[in-house]
């Protein structure tokens, strides 16, 4: 008897959403935002700085990883697609450079950080694996963006306390993460062929890097912000306890996250949050980031 083949997927290819490009957003920035703009709560708030120091040099990784693809797409459609992925991954790398200009003027060092992460992701993974390798890994970093950016949306009680600019900056690159989310996953399946086992590896490894680096960024902040060793502590305790308590920010990530292991698995077999068009509506209606999130109704 024959092994099945599990670098096939096991149903037709899932339904997907049009990729829009959208430049020039205004979220107003540049205003008077708080430090800790997260209802004045330290770990909240830098949680979110540092994965926001993270995104520009993560994201021009994933570009990379993908065009390395782009003179084997099998149709004028996936280059197009391809295409509008990497415009999108360029406005949000743009939008966060511009808000962690905000974190740097408050001594945060993401000149050094981001210097790190260069070195690391393009002198280091780019260099000495392969490129099926490193799309695997974007894909598996696509896998995480896209189901934190379903829980955003659905889950917008927990960002009550945000200030609503930084949140837009959020929602609006959570809805473009869901447009694209199938993007990398295509590429790897189709063009790469990537096997089940590969990109099992490629997620474990993303998914232990991914929050230590944070974890790392976000001390260095507390610290930044002057906390004693002993006020950190006190924040770390509380801040994981909201991160991982029953009901907490990652409870509702944990069984989208274990799909990718699924054998068959695809993207877009979790549909858009009806999240996504109440922000559509609203953008479309009113043209501006910050009145689009706003939309986004908390579920108490
Ligand atoms: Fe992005
Ligand atoms: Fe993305």
């Amino acid at each position: 008897m024959n092994a099945p083949d599990l670098t096939t997927p096991s149903h037709p290819p899932a339904p997907t959403l049009p990729i829009t490009v959208r430049e020039g957003l205004d979220f107003g920035l540049d205003g008077d935002i708080p430090r800790h703009w997260f209802g004045g709560d330290a770990f909240k708030t830098r949680f979110f700085d540092a994965m926001s120091v993270l995104f520009p040099e993560g994201e021009r990784f994933f570009i990379a990883c993908v065009r390395d693809y782009k003179d084997q797409l099998h149709s004028p459609e996936q280059a197009q697609t391809m295409l509008d992925f990497a415009k999108q991954e360029a406005q949000h790398t743009k939008v966060h450079n511009a808000f962690n200009k905000r974190l740097a003027a408050q001594g945060i060092k993401v000149d050094k950080i981001l210097a790190n992460q260069r070195r690391h992701l393009f002198e280091h993974v780019r260099k000495h694996l392969s490129k099926r390798h490193t799309l695997a890994l974007t894909a598996a970093a696509e896998h995480l963006t896209a189901l934190m950016s379903h829980a955003f949306m659905q889950n917008r009680h927990h960002f009550d306390d945000a200030d609503p600019r930084v949140r837009a900056m959020y929602v609006w690159h959570a809805v473009e993460e869901v447009e694209h989310k199938g993007v990398a996953f295509d590429v790897m399946q189709q063009v790469a062929h990537v096997g089940y086992l590969h990109r099992v590896w490629a997620l474990v490894l993303v998914s232990l890097q991914f929050p230590l680096l944070v974890f790392q960024i976000l001390n260095h902040m507390l610290k930044v912000d002057g906390y004693t060793r002993a006020q950190r502590w006190g924040i770390w305790l509380k801040g994981l306890w909201w991160l991982y308590k029953p009901g907490g920010l990652m409870g509702p990530l944990l069984w989208p996250y274990l799909a990718w292991y699924r054998p068959g698995f695809h993207p877009w077999d979790e549909q858009a949050p009806a999240e996504f068009q109440t922000w559509l509506g609203a953008m479309q209606r009113s043209g501006n980031p910050v009145t689009a999130s706003n939309a986004l109704q908390p579920h108490t």
